[in-house]
């Protein structure tokens, strides 16, 4: 087992990651001060299927415990699904010293760590993350919903108690999820780590090859490079913006295709991509990269998404600010930068990248 310890401002907490690491939970929990009254573990249909008695064995009697199970899909992580969270914790009397357990992928860490967030001003919670891309989503404290007109537009920071990465968990992912994870491994790499991405580049020729050690150091390496900019930045007022690189117009793809038939990573990877194609010294990395991402299996761009309505969207992001977009660019490889574009030349831009993908 691999111990990481988050320090933000805020708070400081274990990852533990490893094969089986699951058994650790029972060692958090007895930790807790004060002990919690009882948990509710907030999952998805698929995870719970796959998990939850896992889950449920490792905590026995220890402490009570109750289950909400909710679809699996990103368009789950909307305000329907955090009521009935908030409402369901409060039908079971949870209560300030209760404990929220997110146990899935990026959308559970989200939503659950947001009811936990905000149920009685806030409340603590533990990630068991399900995912290869939830080695970013669990760290770090973002937590959040939907709302129609964008993603992630409600939401708290709230870090976590710990967070319990038991990689055996990994192996049920399907392709199209070891993808969508992996892309924000190489986000990871793009934005702080040349060597990191070289090595990735030589040694992940097929999605097959992400598995095992080499997939653990990977994440291990990837939950380093996010530690180091949200020790800095916890709440978002400099560099952690560099996260978001891809972003942008990622989640404009996700939000045209209202988060459905492409993964949030496989819309981060196409946005990493426009991101590169828009600075001359980026533009080479940005061709290899297509490349690597086209014999991983990665999805080429949706050619019926319009440049016009992606932008829109854009205009929408967070990061957004006297009308101007903000884009993630690279200097170089492993030196992201903030770059401003006027929504009409990003429309240009955006529509000629559009145009060269149909071609392909
Ligand atoms: N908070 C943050 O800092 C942060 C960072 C990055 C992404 N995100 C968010 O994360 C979400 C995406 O996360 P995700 O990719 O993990 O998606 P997800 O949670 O929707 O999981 C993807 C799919 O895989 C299934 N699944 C999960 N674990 C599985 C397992 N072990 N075996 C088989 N199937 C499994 C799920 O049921 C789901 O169908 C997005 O909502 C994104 O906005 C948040």
């Amino acid at each position: 087992m691999n111990t990481i310890d988050i320090t933000t401002p805020s708070k400081k907490y274990p990852v533990f990651i490893g094969d089986k690491v699951i058994d650790q939970l029972n060692v958090v929990l007895e930790n807790l001060n004060p002990s919690p009254k009882n948990l509710l573990i907030i999952t998805d249909e698929n995870v719970g299927n796959l998990y939850l008695e896992t889950v449920q064995n490792v905590i026995g009697d220890a402490f009570t415990y109750e289950t909400i199970q909710i679809h699996a899909g990103d368009d789950q992580k909307s305000f329907e699904n955090y009521m009935a969270c908030q409402s369901f914790a409060l039908s079971k009397e949870l209560d300030r010293t209760s404990v929220v357990i997110a146990l899935g992928g990026g959308m559970i860490g989200d939503l659950a760590g947001f009811v936990a967030g905000t149920y009685m001003r806030g409340i603590r919670f533990i990630q068991i993350p399900t995912t290869i891309l939830a080695h970013d989503s669990a760290v770090g404290g973002k937590t959040g919903i939907n709302h129609p007109e964008g993603k992630n537009m409600i939401g708290v920071f709230h870090q976590p108690e710990a967070v319990i990465y038991s990689t055996d968990f990994l192996t049920t992912l399907p392709a199209n999820e070891i993808r969508s994870g992996f892309a924000e491994v190489i986000k990871h790499a793009l934005i702080a780590d040349e060597n990191l991405y070289r090595s990735l580049r030589a040694s992940v020729k097929s999605i097959d090859d992400l598995k095992g050690n080499s997939l653990q150091k990977a994440l291990i390496q990837g939950i380093k490079i996010k530690n180091e900019i949200v020790t800095q930045d916890e709440k978002e007022k400099g560099i952690r913006a560099y996260l978001n690189f891809g972003h942008t117009l990622g989640h404009a793809i996700e939000g045209e295709l209202q988060y459905k038939g492409i993964t949030h990573g496989e819309a981060i990877a196409l946005g990493m991509l426009f991101a590169l194609s828009l600075k001359e010294d980026t533009e080479i990395l940005g061709q290899e990269l297509k490349m690597w991402l086209r014999t991983l299996g990665y999805p080429s761009f949706p050619k019926h998404l319009s440049a016009s309505s992606l932008v829109n969207r854009m205009k929408k992001d967070k990061k957004a600010e006297k009308g101007m977009i903000q884009m993630v660019l690279l200097n170089s490889l492993g030196k992201p930068s903030l770059s401003p574009f006027t929504s009409e030349s990003l429309e240009r831009k955006l529509s000629s990248f559009i145009e060269e993908a149909s071609k392909e």
